[in-house]
């Protein structure tokens, strides 16, 4: 049977019964009922409970099927034990949506009945919300059936949270906060509908502006990526996530699975889906009443307008570090602002109105700002002095706001000073004004609208898939698999580089030292020679690599030492031979990898070379399928692109190559479900034209 995907009902359900309706106000049941009462829902609401009755005044139904009528959504708030009867009467009644209250299911390990309750709704199509959730709040049908609060406020936010505690108190803080909410959703255990649902109907509900998702973990990571690359692309999206463990890099088998746990993995696939990251419930709170209160801006022209030389220099400080672009053309700037500003004063970025500015010096220089087509957002500080009267400027920074909102120009206001500074502060917000004591936190709010705005804005490029051989690859994972093996052998994953056209460097397998030197004549010293063993996975640690090597004394002595060296740290490894490789010509030593994640699916990883990539995390992920501006920017945003783009007299690097190295990587991951993990590390980039040599490859299966 095919599954319910359209959550109209569930958002705007046309009669709602709940069952475990209790006269006893202390119940979840009868708060429920409550709420929903309280709330303006047009649609039918049926209490159902066995003892019959009334209760806050509706007739009570002992069972759900006898109600009269067809039912679109069913809060149950009853033990966990009598919850699947309820689905089966929910069935019979061709309920479309229950939003499961009760909780005593997975979340304690009782994941038996769970599953039943799962599997009986799936066969009748029916959709689940929870089990163990608070309800769900939907302005467009006005219905709030939660056990939260009762009042909200109805607006442009959605809300989806996975811890019910922290979500019944968001919508108590949203509510003071004057943010207003299109929904709100408890994830709760997330046994059938998850996030990625949710996200999916949000990018076309339009009352929804703005999301902000509390998240710990995820039910279907590559979908919920999809979700978020096209919701990004219409509205703001800001997460909170929590559970950042380090689990993953316990029983990693490399590198990029070990980094892969410690939340950077996260970082970089959030960046590249164009979410706005929180780092903290406050931060979150007051991104999304700012997002939901102001416009996103229209180009990355920002102006600081100050009263205060010190406050204004501080800004500059804080919009490079939230990334808010200063307007720097400093003619234009003059004919803005010459005509508001003292002659002592500045009107380069930020504009010094000086500190005899009064309340119509400050109303005059933002009204220039705001009519002007060429400033594209406002950053407004001021210090207390004793020329400006607060109590008279409240309302004009008031006026100030409508106005630049009026003309799609998102503006912040910054102010210090004392108690008469905190009460207008306390005045503008009631009247949600994007005022703050602090600018830092003024400034990081103008800089996720831009995170927004650029996502939006952001050239689409093609997604990029190299050419493979892919049949090669293929025969090269069948043999290993037939004979037991996880890991690729040098020669089987050389094999696979080949398959990509991803280049390396000349090698020859030698099984005796004579071999090895006549191998090492023929490519040309100096030369290195790496074990080949696939019981040895970390090469270095076990003295199996030698480099440097010069003529034909140091490669025989070399090999017997490499065999002496691997027997002594593990005399059971398997010594396949002993592979004489080229030496590559110096270049920035790098690290590219892709694996299947278990949470995000496919990714690619890329960083630091060496062993020292764990110590220094210089990495950066992303999910793949990306394009080749992508590529490029996970590589700038590391620290190691100090080096590639030319440091001191070293010339710059092959960054091209370097980012479709990456991009063949993530097409091989893509298309091939059995490799968990491929690492080219070291990844040599050699001067800008002549490519990328990849030195050690290790490709493991799932
Ligand atoms: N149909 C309708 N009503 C039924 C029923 C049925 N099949 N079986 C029992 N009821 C009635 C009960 O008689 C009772 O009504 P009463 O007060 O008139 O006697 C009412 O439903 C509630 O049942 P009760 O046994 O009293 O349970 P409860 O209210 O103490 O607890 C839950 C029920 C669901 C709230 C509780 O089991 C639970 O899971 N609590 C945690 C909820 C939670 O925290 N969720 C996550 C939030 S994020």
């Amino acid at each position: 049977m095919k599954q319910i995907t359209d959550l109209k009902y569930l958002f705007e359900p046309r009669a709602v019964a709940v069952v475990g309706a209790s006269a006893n106000k202390e119940k979840i049941g009868h708060k429920i009922l409550a709420n929903i009462l309280s709330s303006e829902y047009k649609g039918k609401v049926f209490p159902i409970n066995p003892r019959g009755g009334r209760i806050l005044g509706q007739k009570v139904y002992p069972s759900l099927l006898e109600v009269p009528q067809d039912v679109d959504l069913v809060c149950v708030a009853i033990p966990a034990p009598l919850v699947l009867s309820v689905v089966k009467d929910c069935a019979s009644k061709k309920v479309q949506f229950l939003s499961i209250i009760t909780s005593g299911f997975s979340e304690i390990g009782q994941n038996e009945l769970e599953e039943k309750i799962v599997n009986l709704t799936r066969q009748h199509n029916m959709r689940i919300l929870g089990p163990n959730v608070f309800g769900i709040y939907s302005a467009a049908a006005k219905l709030n059936a939660t056990f939260g609060p009762a009042k909200i406020k109805p607006g442009n936010v959605a809300i989806l949270t996975q811890s019910g505690a922290l979500g019944i108190a968001l919508m108590g803080r949203t509510e003071t906060e004057g943010i207003g909410l299109s929904s709100i959703v408890s994830l709760g255990n997330k046994a059938d509908l998850n996030e990625s649902d949710f996200l999916e109907y949000f990018i076309h509900d339009k009352q929804t502006q703005v999301v902000f998702i509390y998240l710990e973990g995820l039910k279907d990571g590559p979908r919920f990526i999809r979700m978020l690359k096209q919701i990004t692309k219409k509205k703001s999206v800001v997460i909170l996530k929590a559970g950042k463990s380090k689990r993953g890099a316990l029983a990693a088998a490399s590198h990029t699975a070990s980094l892969a746990g410690s939340n950077k993995a996260y970082n970089g696939i959030s960046k590249q889906c164009g979410v706005i990251r929180a780092e903290s419930v406050k931060d979150a709170i007051s991104r999304i009443k700012y997002l939901s209160h102001s416009p996103l801006p229209a180009g990355e022209n920002t102006v600081i307008i100050t009263n205060g030389g010190g406050m204004g220099v501080l800004a500059t400080d804080v919009c490079d570090r939230h990334k808010v672009k200063l307007f720097n053309d400093k003619p234009a700037l003059k004919k803005i602002f010459s005509k508001v500003t003292p002659h002592f004063g500045s009107t380069k970025n930020p504009v010094d109105i000086t500190g005899q500015a009064g309340v119509a010096e400050y109303q005059q220089a933002l009204n220039q700002a705001i009519n002007h087509p060429l400033v594209h957002s406002i950053i407004c500080l001021g210090c207390q002095t004793a020329v400006l009267d607060l109590p008279k400027l409240a309302p004009v920074l008031e006026a100030v706001f409508k106005k630049a909102k009026a003309n799609f120009k998102p503006i912040v206001f910054s102010f210090l000073g004392g108690v008469e500074v905190e009460a207008m502060i306390k005045d503008l917000k009631r009247k949600n004004i994007p005022i703050f004591n602090d600018s830092d936190e003024a400034v990081s709010c103008l800089g996720a609208a831009y995170f927004s705005y650029r996502f939006i804005n952001a050239p689409r490029e093609k997604l990029y898939f190299s050419q493979l051989d892919l049949p090669l690859i293929k025969e090269m994972i069948i043999k290993a698999k037939a004979e037991k093996r996880k890991l690729l052998l040098p020669h089987e994953a050389v094999n696979v580089m080949q398959a990509a056209d991803i280049s390396l460097p000349q090698d020859v397998v030698c099984s005796t030292a004579v071999q090895a030197v006549t191998a090492a004549e023929k490519i040309g010293y100096p030369v290195v020679l790496k074990v080949i063993s696939h019981d040895i996975l970390h090469k270095t640690e076990t003295g199996g690599v030698l480099v440097n090597l010069n003529n034909s004394q140091q490669v025989k002595a070399g090999f017997s030492q490499i065999i002496k060296s691997c027997q002594t740290y593990r005399p059971e490894a398997k010594i396949e031979g002993i592979d004489v490789c080229e030496q590559v010509k110096a270049g920035v030593e790098t690290m590219v990898g892709a694996r299947h994640d278990p949470t995000y699916g496919p990714v690619v990883v890329f960083g630091l070379g060496g062993t020292l990539v764990e110590v220094f995390k210089d990495v950066n992920f992303r999910s793949v399928p990306l394009d080749l501006r992508q590529a490029k920017r996970m590589i700038r945003k590391t620290t190691i692109y100090t080096l590639l783009k030319g440091f001191r007299n070293s010339p710059r690097a092959d960054i091209q190559a370097l980012a479709q190295t990456i991009l063949k990587l993530g097409t091989i991951i893509y298309h091939c479900p059995q490799i968990s993990d491929i690492e080219i590390n070291p990844l040599n980039v050699l001067e800008n034209g002549k490519g990328v040599k990849a030195l050690d490859v290790r490709i493991l299966l799932s």
